[in-house]
C-alpha cells in the first residue's frame, strides 16, 4: 500500500518484525485521522502476515507523536463527534493478536502517550517526553489516557498528570511503570527489534494466547482473571508447540516451533 502519513518497513535478521514509523514530522506526527487509518490497516495487515512476529510502532527523534490532531479537532462539534464517531477508528489498533510494541523518542503527548498506552509493551529514549496536556487546552483525554494510565501507574499520578497536564520524562515514566525500559536515543530503535525478535523466537500461537491472558488483567475481577488463564493454559496443551516446546527441553535441544 501507498501510505502518505506513515512508513512501513519488515526489519530484524530473520524479517519477521514488522515497522510502523509515523511520519508527519512537520506537525510533530499529531494524529489526524488519515494517519490513524493508516496506522490501522499497517497493523492489520502486519497482524495477518505469518511472517511477522511482533510489531514496533515508533516516530522520530524530536516527536513519536504530539498528540490529536489539534487544528483538525477545532471546529468540531458534540453533536458531530456523536454522529461521525469521532476516534472510532482508533479501535482496530486496539484489535492486535500480535505484540504491539511502542519505541518512544521526544513527545508521547495527548494522543501520542494514548497511542503509545495502547500498545503491550512501551520502551522509550531518554528524550522521551510523556504527558497527557489535553487539560491545557480545554479538553481531556479521549483515547484511553484516563483509563489506561491509571492502569499503569495508580491514581494518583495518573489524576496528576491528567489534572496538571504537565509533561514527564522517560526516567519518571520509567519509574512509575508506565514504560518498561529506557535506552539512548540512538539505541531505542536497535533494543526494540531485539525485543521483538526475542518474542519472535517463541511459538506465535502460544505468544497470542499469553497477550490474550495478561490483557485479561485489564478487563476483569481476579477470580474470572484466574479463571481466563486457566482455560488459556490448559488449552495450550491441545497444541503442537506446547509438546515440541517441553520435548525439546526433555531432549536438550532448541525447539522448532510450527504455529500449530
Ligand atoms: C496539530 C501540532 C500539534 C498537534 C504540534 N503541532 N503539535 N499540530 N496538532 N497536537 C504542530 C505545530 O502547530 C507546529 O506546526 C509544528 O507542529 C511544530 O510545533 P511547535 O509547537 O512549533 O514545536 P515546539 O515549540 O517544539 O513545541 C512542541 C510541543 C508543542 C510542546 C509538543 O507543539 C505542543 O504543545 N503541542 C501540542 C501538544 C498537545 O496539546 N497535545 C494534546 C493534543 S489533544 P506549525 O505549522 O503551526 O508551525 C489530544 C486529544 C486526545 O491529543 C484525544 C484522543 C486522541
Amino acid at each position: 500500500p501507498n501510505y502518505e502519513n506513515i512508513k512501513i518497513d519488515v526489519v530484524g535478521s530473520k524479517k519477521n518484525v514488522g515497522l510502523i514509523q509515523l511520519n508527519r514530522p512537520k506537525a510533530l506526527n499529531a494524529l489526524c485521522k488519515p494517519l490513524i487509518e493508516e496506522v490501522g490497516k499497517a497493523v492489520k495487515d502486519f497482524d495477518a502476515d505469518d511472517k511477522i512476529a511482533g510489531i514496533i510502532l515508533t516516530g522520530n527523534e524530536k516527536a513519536f507523536a504530539a498528540g490529536a490532531d489539534i487544528k483538525e479537532m477545532q471546529n468540531n462539534t458534540y453533536s458531530g463527534c456523536q454522529k461521525t464517531g469521532f476516534l472510532a477508528e482508533w479501535e482496530i489498533i486496539t484489535n492486535c493478536g500480535k505484540p504491539l510494541i511502542a519505541a518512544v523518542n521526544g513527545f508521547a503527548l495527548g494522543g501520542g502517550c494514548e497511542l503509545a498506552m495502547l500498545c503491550d509493551i512501551i520502551y522509550a529514549g531518554e528524550n522521551a517526553k510523556f504527558g497527557q496536556p489535553e487539560i491545557a487546552i480545554g479538553t481531556i483525554p479521549g483515547a484511553g489516557g484516563t483509563q489506561r494510565l491509571p492502569r499503569y501507574v495508580g491514581k494518583s499520578k495518573a489524576m496528576e498528570i491528567v489534572l496538571t497536564g504537565n509533561f514527564f520524562t522517560a526516567q519518571e515514566a520509567e519509574k512509575m511503570g508506565l514504560v518498561s525500559k529506557v535506552f539512548p536515543v540512538d539505541k531505542l530503535l536497535e533494543e526494540t527489534i531485539k525485543l521483538a525478535e526475542k518474542i519472535g523466537t517463541h511459538s506465535p500461537l502460544i505468544v497470542k494466547m499469553a497477550k490474550q491472558a495478561v490483557n485479561q488483567a485489564f478487563e476483569t475481577t481476579l477470580k474470572s482473571g484466574l479463571l481466563y488463564e486457566k482455560s488459556l493454559f490448559y488449552g495450550t496443551f491441545a497444541t503442537d508447540d506446547r509438546k515440541e516446546g517441553m520435548t525439546a527441553f526433555v531432549e536438550k535441544r532448541p525447539p522448532n516451533f510450527k504455529n500449530e
